[in-house]
């Protein structure tokens, strides 16, 4: 299972990729607002980062400007997959880029029958946005079992990229469910670290030590 950072913080992300952990990175209109910095500067730094892909987002609906927003984003670096939402103009631009031979991520998934439209048009990825539909009560992990079922059925080549990731317990069911990639928040990702029962045998273990007066080196 890959894990991507789901940020458009600079500093997070460097800090992250020091753990060896980081295998992508998304970001997202929202994102590059919060940042409250220059889209092309920030995905040009990312992608000194990071050696795999980072989604850029278009800001425009209608395929010809699509294509074109897709065309300077493509430029900064080679490892910029472009995010395109999934409407028609969304899909339409999904298969032209694909098969230019661009990566594309179609965000926004909220069906298996959008998910689906995304496989046939030749998406890298499908970004099913779990956090949101269980925030209006549905369960957002059955969306991802649906779609991972869908996609084995047949030969696409689209990679299932869980989104809209809230907890620790959506990556462990996007893993057992055989999700490619799921997108995590900074918090999310120091979460999965965190047990008690770790801090405290660590303490023990460390107070024990001490009691030998040793030292390793
Ligand atoms: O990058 C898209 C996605 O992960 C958004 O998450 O928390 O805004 O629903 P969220």
């Amino acid at each position: 299972m890959k894990f991507f950072v789901d940020t458009a913080e600079v500093d997070e992300i460097r800090a992250l990729t020091a753990l060896g952990l980081v295998d992508g990175v998304t970001t997202n209109p929202s994102l590059i607002a919060q940042s409250g910095r220059d889209m092309s500067e920030t995905i040009k730094e990312i992608c000194g980062l990071v050696d795999g892909p980072v989604s850029a987002e278009v800001t425009a609906t209608e395929h010809e400007q699509m294509m074109a927003e897709a065309a300077k984003l493509r430029a900064i670096a080679d490892n910029v997959t472009i995010k395109v939402p999934l409407t028609e103009a969304g899909i339409q631009t999904c298969k032209a880029l694909s098969d230019d031979g661009a990566s594309v991520n179609v965000t926004l998934c909220f069906s298996a029958a959008q998910a689906i439209l995304a496989a046939k048009a030749g998406a890298a990825f499908i970004s099913p946005f779990v956090g949101r539909l269980d925030d209006l009560g549905q369960d957002g992990m059955t969306l991802i079992e649906d779609i991972c079922d869908i996609y084995s059925n047949y030969d696409f080549k689209t990679e299932v990229l869980v989104a809209s990731v809230r907890s620790p317990l959506h990556v462990v069911d996007a893993a057992r469910m055989g999700a490619h990639v799921a997108t995590l928040p900074p918090k999310v990702l120091g979460q999965m670290f965190k047990h008690p029962l770790t801090d405290k045998g660590l303490q023990a273990f460390l107070d024990d030590w001490k009691k030998t007066g040793q030292s390793i080196i």
